[in-house]
C-alpha cells in the first residue's frame, strides 16, 4: 500500500460538509426544525434584527415559524455583545442555541472566546454569515467556530437566491429537508460560475478605499474602527453624526449612488426601552456601497459625488 500516492484521492481535509439550501434563512429554519425535535429550551438572538415590508426579517422569520422561545442579548454601539449579561442569561438554563451575527461580514467579538463561553454552559452556537461568503479570506474561515454556519449566496453574487449551512456537530440529516429549503440547481450552477475569491479580494480593495476617502469627511463614522484582517465586509457601515442620515440616504440616489440602511427599522420585539444603542444604530446608521461589480474606473467618481453630496447636507 502506498504511503505517499501519486495523486490525490479524496481530499478528505478539504472537503465542506456544505448543505445547500434556497437561502439563508431556509438554512437556518432546517436548524431550528432539526433542533426542536430533541430539545425544548429557546434560542438566543442578538438584539440588532431589521425587519423590512417586501421582505419581512432573515433571521426572525425563521425563528417565529420555527415557534422555537427566545430572547435577545444586549449589543453596544457598536453592535459589540455585552459578554457579562450574555453569561447571565446562558446560566438560565433556558436556551440550547445563541445565534452570532457577523454583521455586514466583520466579527464585533473574538467568535473564538463566545463559542467558549457559549459551549461552557453547553449551549451551541449558530454563526450567521449571511452577509460574507469569505470572511476570513486569510487565516481562520467565519463559519468554522460554531456549531452550525449559515451563508447567504445572493447576498454576494448575482445569483437571485440559494444560500447553504455548515454544521459541525454532523447531527442534521439533508436527506430529510423538505424540497421547498432546497437550493434551485440554475442556483448551484451560477454559484459555482462565479470566482468568489477575486469578487472578495475586489469587495476588500473598494472598502479600504472608502476607509481613506472617510478620514477626511468626519461628519461620516466608521461604524468598525478596524476590521480584523481577511474580513470581506459586505458594505461599508458607517454612522452619520448630527441626526442627517435620511438627508444623505436621499441626496446620494438623487446623485445616482444607491445605499442601504442595515436595518432603519428593528423588528418590533427589540424595543428601544431595551435595547436604547440598538436603536441608535438603527437610527443613524448608513450602509456604503463597496461591492465587487464596483471598479477602479468607477471609484473617482463615487468620491466626488459623496463629498459634494456630504458637504451640502453638512452645510443646510
Ligand atoms: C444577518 C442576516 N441573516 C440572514 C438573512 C437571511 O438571508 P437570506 O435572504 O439568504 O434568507 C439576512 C437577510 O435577510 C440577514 O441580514
Amino acid at each position: 500500500m502506498a504511503f505517499i500516492e501519486k495523486e490525490n484521492k479524496n481530499l478528505k481535509h478539504y472537503r465542506q460538509k456544505r448543505i445547500f439550501t434556497a437561502s439563508a434563512r431556509a438554512a437556518m429554519h432546517f436548524i431550528l426544525q432539526s433542533r426542536m425535535h430533541s430539545d425544548p429550551r429557546g434560542i438566543l438572538l442578538p438584539s440588532y434584527i431589521g425587519l423590512s415590508k417586501i421582505e419581512g426579517s432573515g433571521v426572525f422569520d425563521p425563528v417565529r415559524t420555527s415557534a422555537m422561545p427566545y430572547d435577545f442579548y444586549h449589543l453596544d454601539q457598536y453592535l459589540r455583545p455585552d459578554m457579562e449579561a450574555l453569561e447571565e442569561q446562558l446560566r438560565s438554563d433556558n436556551f440550547q442555541l445563541v445565534f452570532l451575527i457577523h454583521y455586514f461580514g466583520v466579527p464585533q467579538v473574538s467568535v473564538e472566546q463566545f463559542v467558549t463561553l457559549c459551549h461552557r454552559y453547553g449551549v451551541h452556537v449558530i454563526e450567521d454569515c449571511a452577509h460574507t461568503l469569505l470572511g476570513g479570506l486569510e487565516g481562520r474561515r467565519l463559519g468554522t467556530y460554531g456549531d452550525y454556519a449559515i451563508f447567504s449566496i445572493h447576498k454576494s453574487t448575482s445569483c437571485l437566491d440559494g444560500g447553504f449551512l455548515l454544521d459541525h456537530t454532523g447531527s442534521l440529516d439533508s436527506a430529510k429537508m423538505p424540497a421547498h429549503l432546497r437550493i434551485a440547481p440554475a442556483t448551484l450552477t451560477e454559484f459555482a460560475n462565479t470566482d468568489i475569491e477575486s469578487a472578495s479580494r475586489q469587495r476588500l480593495r473598494n472598502y479600504h478605499t472608502v476607509t481613506e476617502w472617510l478620514k477626511s469627511l468626519p461628519q461620516l463614522k466608521p461604524l468598525f474602527e478596524k476590521i480584523p484582517t481577511g474580513s470581506v465586509p459586505l458594505n461599508y457601515p458607517i454612522i452619520v453624526s448630527q441626526g442627517k442620515r435620511k438627508l444623505l440616504y436621499h441626496k446620494l440616489i438623487e446623485s445616482a449612488i444607491f445605499p442601504t440602511a442595515l436595518y432603519h427599522t428593528l423588528i418590533e420585539q427589540i424595543t428601544p426601552q431595551r435595547f436604547a444603542s440598538s436603536h441608535f444604530v438603527s437610527a443613524n446608521i448608513l450602509n456604503l456601497p463597496t461591492h465587487a461589480d464596483i471598479q477602479q474606473d468607477d471609484l473617482e467618481r463615487y468620491e466626488q459625488v459623496l463629498r459634494k453630496v456630504t458637504n451640502e447636507v453638512f452645510s443646510i
